[in-house]
């Protein structure tokens, strides 16, 4: 059985009082729950890289998992503002975000980098979160399987068979990030359906049976249960809600059947 993943992006918002705030409220709501929830799903949040010392430290003693929003590939050397994979392990970061929409289209990330950075992340034993989603233009023209398989197979370039069960991959339509506007359930378990038959294709039942795929875009409390009980949809990547420690704490306890 894939466990759910229910994944907090808080993208760049709060300084170090709020978010420290933020993940009391969010622990007095899951900590009591950590040992029914842990049975079929993991709980991460990913505050911005500068955060993350007070979010490590206010996560002391919680099942619930630091993430990371980006990161270099390399160890390190002369990148001026990039944060590395061992800077980001050194404080618990266990999972990265990679590839979101927003570093694709505000900050040119393309599918090359983006494969890089997760080959990086497997490497240092962390989990990439590889975001992969089509344009409202490449929706509109019916592109958005071509789209969403090509970013899916040029993200997955030399990573090997004993490596791809390691990735969670995000699907997580542009249109739908930020706007309100989710897919339905059926639209988003379709994608999802795709995505995982192109790595059955190549990588074989067994480890396609073991990705997780996430939705993204527009998940809050009241769309949640309808999205993550499809059977391909296994969790969510939350932007806005996330901010939110009752939202937040509620799309934690979808109803996953
Ligand atoms: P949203 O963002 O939930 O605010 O739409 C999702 C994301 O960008 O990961």
């Amino acid at each position: 059985m894939r466990r759910k993943l229910i994944a907090g992006n808080w993208k760049m918002h709060l300084l170090p009082a709020g978010a420290r705030a933020l993940v009391e409220r969010i622990r007095a709501e899951i900590d009591p729950l950590a040992a029914t929830l842990a049975k079929d799903r993991e709980v991460m949040v990913a505050p911005p890289a500068i955060l993350i010392p007070a979010v490590a430290q206010a996560l002391a003693g919680s099942s619930i998992l630091l993430g990371a929003q980006n990161m270099h590939y390399e160890d390190k050397g002369a990148f001026t503002g990039e944060v590395s994979p061992p800077m980001l392990l050194a404080y618990g970061v266990t999972h990265v975000i990679l590839g979101h929409s927003e570093r694709r289209h505000i900050f040119h990330e393309n599918d090359e980098l983006i494969n890089k950075k997760v080959l990086a992340a497997l490497h240092h034993r962390m989990t990439p979160i590889m975001c992969v989603g089509e344009t409202q233009d490449e929706h509109d023209s019916g592109r958005a399987l071509d789209v969403v398989l090509r970013q899916l197979q040029r993200g997955l370039e030399n990573i090997g068979d004993d490596h791809v069960i390691r990735i969670v991959i995000a699907y997580e339509p542009v249109w739908a990030i930020g706007t309100g506007r989710t897919a339905t359930p059926e639209q988003a378990e379709a994608i999802h359906g795709a995505i995982r038959g192109a790595i059955l294709e190549r990588y074989g039942r067994e480890r396609a049976d073991a990705v997780r795929i996430l939705y993204g875009g527009s998940v809050n409390d009241e769309n949640v249960d309808s999205l993550v009980s499809k059977p391909d949809i296994d969790g969510a990547l939350v932007g806005g809600a996330s901010l939110k420690a009752d939202s937040f704490a509620r799309i934690v306890k979808a109803r996953t059947r």
